[in-house]
């Protein structure tokens, strides 16, 4: 009897703080389905002395059972883990941890599988099903996952009011908070965390204040990263890469230099100069979703001045000379038949006519056609119009040559400039790049293209990018190419501006080495990626980028003002389309006289010769009319 009274209050009890414990996995359950996302992983011990507890297995049961018939969901045991996998999609963790002391060495054990360098963190949510954890225990938890850079992690503790979330920037350390089933946004304000950047000077894109680590930089990059750090409330500091290699390149051993080995190092927290990223970076790196697009040119010396006395013969196309000569010669066969024909009529006194031989025929247009009296004339009128829509032509092309002869001294001809790679091949020049721009073009050229750049090239250490080098290096080689970023080699082209020719010095080659995504880079597992995208995207798509762009080109300076107005013809473009209107207008203020501008001198000619031909068909006629009647 006395027995089965104590068995009876025993089982009472069992049921009701089992009853408790189950409403802690329907309420774990109840977030999952909430999150609903793409999968949820459920995580249990199977090797823990607790896992014997019937209470221990009665909630994981119950917790299987509910998430597992709402969302889709995995079981893993997490024996078979030492490190997190890595995930593709946005997933939902629930961690069973036995109760309260008991779950102690488990915990430490999943902090030190969680995986930091999972990326995308802000895809990745966390749930610790620990009953009865102390406020100790949870800031254990917390610290632990926040060191391994997880965002988001709820831990339910007891059915009333028992869901413990954690506020990694509050003032003073990391702070245990209640909170409801939702996960909140913690990147909201950052109150003063330090945050560090990883920047370098850019001439155009972020030029320095003084004093650079905590004022940072200027110009678009500059401000942007100024701006995302006050609307973060975040306190920066500015770190230039040690070894001054800017945006930083891989090493054969595995290492990286630069910001990159900065970032991958987990020394700083994001790196805000827009680049593009070599292919052998982008495994071990974080990237903003790019918004801009940059194509690395080939930029090359201006082609050179035509020689002068080719000024002569360019005047007029090819095929106008041909055109010319053609019409000469049928002048002097129609010419030379009229007088055939002419001869057959019989003359009355006062009429002068004479055989003139062929060379004297092609004389005689040759000296008209330069301005000279003709001394002997025949007297038909036939044969004079002939000569008069001669002269008459003559005339017109002579002006327009002459006219057009003086204005190309005035505004000389240029070779064509080299637009395609092949051309390279017959250029005598040293291609200047840094290191990484040659290994970005290799994979985008063919072998042959890339050897002719390999062969005239003179490697630049990385160090460089961040100052102007271009303009010293052709100070000193004239026989200089450059691989440069577009925005660059605008700039680089109006430096270089040519006020007495009135055009720049170098050429942009069309055909590109290769088009990349620009971005900005965050060491991988960041739990700041989401926060840095959303504030970027913003100022893409309101328009900041764009108006700080605008406030960069209004400040320029270091122009001759030619060359900055030629800078404002370029445009902002980021493509060729720039350089391509540039050649245009060009085009068309160097106008060569083709066919359909000289078309009026030949109308005119064939007016006087069809006038003079039905003049002589009409003597003709009259005469052999008047010998028949
Ligand atoms: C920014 O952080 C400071 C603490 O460093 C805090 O006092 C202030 O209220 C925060 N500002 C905003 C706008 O939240
Ligand atoms: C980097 O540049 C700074 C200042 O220009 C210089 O003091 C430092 O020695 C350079 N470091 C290396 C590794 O070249
Ligand atoms: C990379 O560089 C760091 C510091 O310079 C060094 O400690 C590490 O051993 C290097 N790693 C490899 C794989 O060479
Ligand atoms: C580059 O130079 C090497 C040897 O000087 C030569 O064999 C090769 O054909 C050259 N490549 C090109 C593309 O000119």
């Amino acid at each position: 009897m006395k027995y089965s009274v104590v068995f009876s209050l025993f089982l009472i009890l069992t049921t009701t703080s089992a009853e408790v414990d189950l409403l802690l996995a329907r309420i774990a359950c109840r977030m999952a389905v909430k999150q609903n996302l793409q999968i949820t992983y459920v995580y249990r011990c199977a090797s823990c002395a607790a896992s014997l507890d019937p209470e221990h297995s009665a909630l994981e049961l119950e917790l299987q059972r509910c998430v597992g018939s709402h969302v889709p969901v995995v079981s893993r045991k997490i024996e078979a883990f030492e490190l997190e996998p890595l995930r593709q999609t946005d997933s939902l963790s629930i961690f069973h941890i036995p109760v309260a002391e008991k779950g102690d060495s488990l915990v430490r054990r999943i902090l030190g599988m969680l995986n930091p360098r999972q990326p995308r963190k802000h895809m990745h949510k966390y749930i610790f099903l620990w009953p009865g954890a102390s406020q100790d225990q949870l800031l254990e938890l917390f610290s632990g996952c926040w060191a391994k850079q997880v965002l988001y992690a709820l831990c339910i503790t007891h059915r009333n009011r028992g869901i413990f979330d954690f506020d990694p920037f509050f003032i003073g350390g990391l702070k245990v908070v209640q909170s409801g089933e939702n996960f909140r946004d913690k990147m909201s304000d950052l109150r003063g965390y330090p945050l560090r950047f990883s920047m370098f000077a850019d001439p155009l894109m972020a030029i320095p204040r003084d004093p650079v680590e905590s004022k940072g930089y200027k110009a678009v990059d500059g401000v942007a990263a100024r701006v995302a750090a006050h609307m973060l409330n975040a306190s920066i500091t500015y770190v230039l890469p040690a070894d001054n290699e800017s945006y930083g390149r891989c090493l054969p051993d595995g290492n990286f230099t630069g910001v990159v080995r900065d970032l991958v190092g987990g020394h700083t927290h994001f790196g805000p100069n827009s680049r593009f990223v070599l292919d052998c970076i982008w495994p071990h790196v974080e990237v903003l979703y790019p918004h801009t697009r940059r194509i690395l040119y080939l930029v090359v010396p201006a082609s050179g001045i035509q020689p002068e006395y080719l000024i002569f013969v360019r005047v007029f196309r090819r095929s106008v000379w041909h055109l010319l000569l053609v019409t000469l010669l049928a002048v002097v066969l129609i010419f030379w038949l009229m007088q055939r024909f002419q001869d057959r009529v019989p003359r009355h006194g006062g009429i002068i006519h004479f055989q003139a031989k062929w060379y004297e025929i092609i004389e005689m247009f040759g000296r008209t056609h330069v301005g000279e009296p003709v001394l002997r004339a025949s007297s038909f009128s036939s044969m004079r119009t002939f000569l008069m829509g001669w002269i008459l032509f003559s005339y017109v092309l002579t002006t327009i040559y002459f006219a057009k002869l003086e204005s190309g001294f005035v505004r000389p001809y240029y070779e064509p400039q080299l637009d395609q790679l092949d051309g390279l091949s017959q250029m005598d020049v040293h291609v200047y790049a840094v290191t990484t721009m040659y290994d970005a073009v290799r994979a985008s050229l063919s072998d042959y293209h890339y050897g002719l750049l390999a062969n005239r090239s003179r490697q630049l250490p990385l160090g460089l990018t961040t100052s102007y080098y271009q303009l010293l290096v052709v100070r000193r080689d004239r026989r200089s190419a450059f691989i440069m970023r577009d925005f660059h080699a605008r700039d680089f082209l109006a430096r270089n501006y040519n006020s007495e020719l009135e055009r720049p010095s170098y050429h942009i080659v069309k055909e590109y080495l290769r088009s990349m995504l620009c971005t900005y880079v965050l060491p991988r597992g960041s739990p700041f990626l989401h926060r840095f995208q959303t504030l970027f995207t913003g100022f893409h798509e309101h328009g900041f980028f764009e108006h700080w762009r605008q406030m960069d080109m209004l400040r320029r300076e270091g122009t001759t003002p030619n060359g900055e107005e030629f800078y404002e013809d370029l445009g902002d473009q980021t493509d060729i389309d720039a350089t391509a209107s540039d050649a245009t207008i060009r085009r068309k203020k160097r106008v060569v006289l083709t066919l359909d501008i000289l078309q009026g001198a030949f109308y005119l000619w064939s007016v006087g010769i069809g006038l003079s031909c039905l003049g002589f068909v009409l003597e003709q006629g009259h005469y052999f009319w008047r010998r028949r009647h």
